[in-house]
């Protein structure tokens, strides 16, 4: 049983401004999601690590640190030195394990990522050196996109596998992550919860946070404060 967590992207926020961004969510919200892209590893470009470190000394919010890039085995654990949680691609990752172990052993959490082409099936043997799955609910690389419904499947398989086996990894989804489709989210097995747009575009963002999490928790019984 655990309660459902928000993690709001930054990716949808004022760049010119992100502490304050942050400053307006951050009591309201478990996490502080920053989508890295290095226009390689997906094609648009958005902050790397100096980008991080500043954010580190704006805010005491927890950083969730979502690595679209080429070569996550080097960098993940510099940024993993930086923030709380570290979320490489299996698409990019060379050595998943070691990766693993490097970020943890920087103190911060480990997660997994699946694009939208690749089977879940592909990550399972690899889930125990981690701490949390993310289920990308779009394909990675922009926000403000539809989620992609045949998407809560591979979410339902991996609820299923880290029942079956007794992993406590959290299970995260990213991408169009809204009032509208959060629940179905919630009722696939999710319990962390990313969402840019419905929380950046709203009028009044923490409010966001505060309703999509109400959503969530009233859509699945796992989902307890
Ligand atoms: C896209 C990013 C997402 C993105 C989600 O590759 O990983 O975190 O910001 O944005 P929305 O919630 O607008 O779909
Ligand atoms: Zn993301």
């Amino acid at each position: 049983m655990a309660d459902a967590q928000l993690a709001p992207s930054l990716l949808a926020a004022d760049f010119a401004h992100l502490a304050d961004e942050v400053a307006g969510i951050a009591a309201l919200s478990d996490w502080v999601h920053v989508d890295v892209m290095d226009q390689h590893f997906v094609p648009n470009l958005t902050v790397g690590l100096p980008v991080v470190q500043s954010l580190r000394r704006a805010t005491d919010a927890r950083l969730d640190c979502h690595l679209m890039i080429t070569d996550p085995d080097t960098w993940a654990p510099r940024y993993a030195a930086a923030s709380d949680s570290v979320t490489v691609h299996v698409e990019a990752v060379r050595d998943a394990p070691a990766t693993a172990a490097a970020i943890r052993g920087e103190g911060a959490r480990a997660g997994l990522a699946v694009d939208l082409a690749t089977p879940v099936e592909r990550v399972l043997a690899l889930l125990p050196a981690y701490d949390m799955l993310l289920v990308m609910t779009i394909q990675a690389g922009f926000g403000g996109q539809q989620l992609v419904e045949a998407t809560l499947d591979k979410v339902r398989t991996a609820r299923r596998h880290l029942d079956e086996h007794g992993l406590h990894l959290w299970l995260q989804v990213d991408g169009g992550v809204n009032a509208e489709t959060i629940e179905r989210c919630a009722e696939a097995g999710a319990d962390v919860f990313v969402a840019g747009s419905a929380v950046f575009g709203a009028d009044d963002p923490a409010a966001a946070v505060a309703a999509l999490r109400t959503q969530a928790r009233s859509a699945s019984p796992r989902l307890r404060p």
